[in-house]
């Protein structure tokens, strides 16, 4: 797939912009606080129907502006497509594939897929559990679009049932019991459903990622464990592999066991949203013990088997988005980096000079300069 153009309508600082994607690699170079990064997150937008810095969708919208828009013209399986993004709070947002409305999120996702790898990404490693599960989630949605539909359907349950535990503290109101149990049924159906998908998705991860992380740090053995508020913790290579019915089985046993909790705390304390993800370099916690060398090796491992997943599952290559995370890997990282992509894969780079870049690097690549929300070709 190839991004041909992308337009911004009052998106963060570009009042109106268009750039064109001629080559399969651009370097968007730009001082600090110009509008590189601006330009990798609508993309990402555009391929995850969200942005992995924000909390609300009018945080997008140009200061003193009362809407924003998104446009991007692709090429996938020979096809052109056009996708777009109107958010113009307080009306819902509107996405349209080649000018027709979609409502379904899945209906908008998985037209283009990229892989996003950034400096925050270290958040990963040393961030909250939120921010783990949030990658999980994208990743999944990236080649699974439904995912994301379940993983809205499931927190909407969740809501409702967090509104009753509250409404039942406050009032103590005995028939909300009983709605609660309504709603525990549908919890953990689409739960379960969700627990599932992501110890699939993450064995696959799993297994790649380990042969990739020895290639750049020989004696070092990456691994992984699903921390689960259904379960005890699982280490992702373990042989062992849970059916549907068996986490809905332990999800409904752990529901009941913390009835009462739940009860007196006012909020939903087991399922996939309390869930957490370790990493582990030779059986030792990443987040305690490895250096911020290491920690960035395991987040490059990460993305680059994620890629590798991508380019298999859809049969097609993603497009992927490299914010200044160059300059912060070593000559042995960037090379491994540079490599794994090939020169097939389109590539938008940000940077703020060109001076990390070798000459050959650059024989290919189109630059375009970025300042105070303007692109120069
Ligand atoms: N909603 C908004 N409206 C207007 N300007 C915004 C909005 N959101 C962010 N900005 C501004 O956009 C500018 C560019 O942000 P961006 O993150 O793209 O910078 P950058 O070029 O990647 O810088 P750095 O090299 O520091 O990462 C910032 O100065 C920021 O304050
Ligand atoms: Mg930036």
């Amino acid at each position: 797939m190839f991004l041909n153009n992308l337009q911004l309508t009052n998106f963060r600082n570009y009042r109106d912009c268009s750039i064109d994607f001629d080559s399969i690699k651009t370097l968007v170079v730009g001082e600090n606080a110009q509008g590189k990064t601006n330009i990798l997150e609508a993309v990402y937008y555009l391929s995850h129907n969200d942005s992995y810095r924000i909390q609300k969708d009018s945080e997008l919208i140009l200061w003193g502006e009362s809407f924003c828009k998104i446009k991007g013209d692709i090429t996938k399986y020979e096809m052109d497509l056009s996708l777009e993004v109107i958010i113009n709070p307080p009306s819902k947002k509107i996405l349209k594939v080649n000018d027709i409305k979609k409502t379904k999120s899945s209906d908008f996702l998985g037209n283009i897929v990229s892989v996003n790898f950034c400096v925050d990404d270290l958040l990963l490693i040393r961030g909250v559990p939120q921010d783990r599960r949030k990658w999980i989630d994208s990743s999944i949605s990236s080649i699974y679009p439904a995912y994301k539909d379940r993983l809205d359907k499931y927190n909407k349950i969740r809501n409702h049932r967090n509104n009753i535990l509250k409404d039942n503290k406050a009032n103590s109101n005995s028939s909300l019991i009983k709605t609660l149990d309504a709603f525990d049924e549908q919890l953990i159906i689409t739960g379960s459903n969700i627990i599932y998908l992501r110890l699939k998705y993450l064995k696959e991860i799993d297994s790649i990622a380990k042969e990739k992380h020895k290639i750049i740090a020989e004696s070092e053995n990456l691994s992984m464990v699903y921390q689960s508020s259904v379960f005890e913790d699982i280490d992702i290579s373990d042989d062992k592999n849970f059916s549907i019915e068996e986490i809905s089985k332990r999800f409904e046993e752990k529901l009941s066991e913390r009835k009462q909790e739940e009860l007196i705390r006012a909020q939903t304390l087991v399922g996939p949203h309390r869930d957490d993800l370790k990493f582990f370099i030779n059986g030792f916690d990443a987040l305690s013990f490895a250096s911020q060398g290491q920690q960035r090796t395991i987040v490059l491992s990460l993305k680059l088997s994620e890629l590798d997943i991508i380019k298999e599952k859809i049969d097609e290559k993603p497009v992927l988005l490299l914010d200044d995370v160059l300059a912060e890997l070593d000559k042995t990282r960037q090379n491994f980096l540079l490599k794994s992509i090939g020169s097939d894969i389109q590539t938008i780079i940000t940077s703020v000079d060109i001076l990390s870049f070798e000459k050959e690097f650059l024989k290919d690549v189109k630059i375009y300069k970025v300042k105070d929300g303007k692109i120069d070709g």
